[in-house]
């Protein structure tokens, strides 16, 4: 495997019984990079990073993580490896800081208590018992023990699921802080905002495929499908509006009409679909 890739899958899937969740997902993960998988509920996201986690086995195909087959559950696979699961609930009556001591001492080589409580927010909270932490607090609690033993490559499903937007933004600058430090980030999201805000690229993922992939910014929706919008004013002040996929042309033709008229085109304006419009075109049910 390419050492610039952190993870490499082929050909995955996954059958539930008579259930296909995952039906053969192709895509690598770079060192250094936050990749977002992107989807619907039920897409297949969770039993997609769960078998990279080597919490579930596949059905089929290849998949390398840190240079190791995740079903395998290397002892050092799991140490340089960070997991916050889409749901978790346990030691309640312990403190977080008695919680995260704990699992420090797990790991070779863990980041200091204080240090992963300050980096997740949770300062003033450390001999709060983790039963009394609201919902949010809790994800974050989740975060500071998927970073306590340092691991290079974290894994975060769902991880702003039930917080406020100031809850949110405050993981957002965490996650950031992890892509700051070198690390890789894996994470699974049905915000696109979320997506747009962290990923270096999304696969947009539904009933198990991959749709499309790509940075947020540059997603289309598929080859020749990305419709553009070009806007501009006419003569009377009234808002005109053409959708193309070939703003060059279309420029081109009404900005020589309009000057061979004398007239030139108020507050013009080419416009991409955004995430968004992508994400929505692509996972509307047919
Ligand atoms: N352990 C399981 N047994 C049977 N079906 C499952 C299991 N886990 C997930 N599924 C099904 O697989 C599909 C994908 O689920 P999941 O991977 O959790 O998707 P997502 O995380 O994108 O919401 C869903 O239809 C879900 O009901
Ligand atoms: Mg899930």
């Amino acid at each position: 495997m390419n050492d610039e890739l952190a993870i490499e899958v082929r050909g995955l899937r996954k059958r539930y019984g008579d259930l296909e969740a995952v039906r053969g997902l192709d895509f690598a993960v770079r060192r250094g990079e936050v990749y977002g998988l992107l989807g619907p509920n039920g897409a297949g996201k969770t039993t997609t990073v769960e078998i990279l986690e080597g919490y579930r086995d596949r059905s089929d195909g290849d998949v390398t993580v840190l240079g190791h087959d995740p079903q395998l559950r290397a002892r050092e696979l799991r140490e340089r490896v960070g997991i916050v699961l889409q749901s978790t609930g346990i030691y309640r009556h312990l403190t977080v800081r008695e919680v995260l001591a704990h699992f420090a001492g797990l790991y070779p080589a863990p980041r200091g208590v204080e240090e992963v409580i300050e980096l997740v927010g949770l300062g003033g909270k450390e001999d709060a018992r983790t039963r009394t932490l609201s919902g949010g607090q809790l994800r974050r609690l989740d975060l500071a023990l998927a970073l306590i033993g340092d691991p290079e490559l974290i894994f975060l499903d769902e991880p702003t699921t039930g917080f406020d937007p100031a809850a949110r933004r405050g993981a957002w600058d965490t996650i950031r802080s992890l892509k700051a430090l070198g690390k890789t980030v894996v994470l699974t999201t049905h915000y696109l905002d979320e997506a747009q805000a962290l990923a270096d690229r999304v696969a947009i993922v539904k009933d198990g495929r991959i749709l499309v992939e790509g940075a947020p910014s540059e997603l289309g929706a598929g080859d020749g499908a990305t419709r553009y919008r070009v806007a501009w004013r006419n003569g009377s002040g009234l808002l005109n509006q053409r959708e193309t996929d070939d703003p060059t042309s279309l420029l081109h033709e009404l900005t020589s009409a309009a000057l061979e008229r004398g007239e030139r085109l108020d507050s013009l304006s080419v416009t991409r679909p955004t995430l968004e419009d992508v994400y929505l075109e692509l996972t509307a049910d047919a």
